[in-house]
């Protein structure tokens, strides 16, 4: 005991001139700073937990503080944990999905874990299996590229997120099927630490390109990202997504096809990324679990038709551990994200786009045999 006595001053001295040196430190090097500034700082430093040190040269607006604190509460207080935990499939489709009975295998037998909306844009589907029956949201008309698609997406997350036992929420198309059975995709996105949003910076014209200076203050050029629409998120994502009003009229507003000067931009592949690039990088996967061909190089991926489907080809999607991101500048230079599950490298994929509907009975074939898979 005497001698915890004799050395506590010692112990107490050091701890102080640590804080000390570390606090000089900050105070010469923004770099630390940046991490040691939080919201209500005295010095009016107002930047949180940002990675980026522009926001030093500005102090933020009521409505970026305002929608700063509540996503940062969001983001402290983990969902209800319920005893029943579901996964949400939300379709956006513009009518009936041809690949219906290819899903019914998939969630057959699994009743009970999992929830299915669908948003059918231009005409009311024809569902053939009755996990679909009764399952339509309230919906409207969405356009291809437009802040429409935006709007269709928070529709389904909303009416999702009514159910409290949805944990997790997949936005899939019409032309998607999934390549894993359904024990792995609900244990892969259940237990997963984190979103599944594709998130990357491409510096060419169909990346930052399309980012306008109107988006100022609040999105700053460097915080413009790029990414897929087919995302995959935690209850916690969702329910900021749903809080966020002020970064949602920036890009209903300054990302658009057709704006003035013949200037395109699409919010369903930046608004999401940006925003969660922004605030909550860590928080997200930076890939998409659903798989997509790019490679052609063209506007529109690579569709996959009935002769390329086979057992190799499920193989083959089914074994890919690294994502790659294509950007769109001269070099097309390829940005490689091994996909990292809770820090192990696992398999990215769990559902692939885009499949013409002759490709169904190949399909259902090769389902049969998922055990595979
Ligand atoms: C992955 O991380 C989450 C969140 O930390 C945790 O709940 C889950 O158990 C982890 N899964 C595995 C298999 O370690
Ligand atoms: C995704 O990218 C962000 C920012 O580049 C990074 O902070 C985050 O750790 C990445 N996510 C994973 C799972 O590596
Ligand atoms: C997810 O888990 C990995 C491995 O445990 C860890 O390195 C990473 O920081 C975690 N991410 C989040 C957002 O919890
Ligand atoms: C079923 O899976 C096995 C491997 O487990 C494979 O060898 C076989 O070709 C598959 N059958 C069909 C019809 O694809």
């Amino acid at each position: 005991m005497a001698t915890m006595h004799k050395k506590r001053p010692t112990w107490i001295l050091a701890s102080v001139s640590v804080v000390c040196l570390f606090m000089i430190g900050a105070y010469v090097n923004p770099s630390i700073r940046t991490r040691t500034c939080y919201l209500f700082n005295s010095r009016g430093c107002l930047t949180y937990d940002l990675h980026t040190e522009t926001y030093f040269s500005r102090k933020l607006s009521d409505e970026e503080i305002e929608s700063r604190i509540v996503i940062k509460e969001f983001l402290k207080f983990l969902p209800l944990q319920t005893n029943n935990p579901k996964v949400a499939f939300l379709f956006l489709t513009p009518g009936s999905l041809p690949f219906e009975k290819l899903w019914h295998v998939f969630f057959k037998g699994h009743e009970g874990k999992f929830s299915i909306y669908v948003h059918a844009s231009r005409e009311k589907p024809v569902h053939v299996s009755r996990y679909f029956v009764g399952r339509d949201i309230r919906s409207e008309l969405v356009s291809w590229g437009k802040f429409s698609m935006v709007e269709a997406e928070r529709r389904l997350l909303a009416n999702a997120l009514l159910d409290l036992d949805n944990q997790h929420f997949v936005l899939l198309s019409e032309s998607c099927i999934p390549v894993r059975h359904f024990e792995y995709v609900y244990n892969y996105l259940l237990y997963a630490n984190v979103s599944f949003i594709e998130c990357y910076t491409d510096h060419g014209p169909h990346g930052n390109g399309r980012y306008v200076e109107h988006m100022l203050p609040e999105v700053e050029k460097e915080d413009f990202r790029k990414g897929s629409q087919w995302f995959s998120m935690k209850r916690q994502h969702a329910v900021i997504v749903m809080a966020d009003n002020l970064y949602l009229t920036k890009f209903k507003h300054h990302c658009r096809p057709n704006m003035e000067g013949g200037h395109n931009c699409y919010s369903d592949e930046h608004y999401l990324p940006t925003f969660f690039n922004m605030l909550d990088p860590g928080g997200i996967s930076n890939w998409s679990v659903t798989y997509v061909d790019w490679s052609e190089g063209k506007w529109h991926p690579r569709s996959f038709s009935a002769k390329d489907v086979n057992y190799h080809l499920l193989k083959t999607l089914t074994s890919i551990e690294e994502c790659p991101h294509i950007t769109s500048d001269a070099k097309r230079s390829v940005l490689i994200t091994p996909c990292m599950w809770n820090g192990s490298k696992r398999p990215c994929y769990l559902f692939a786009r885009k499949f013409y509907p002759e490709t169904l009975d190949r399909l259902m074939r090769l389902f049969s045999n998922i055990t595979s898979f």
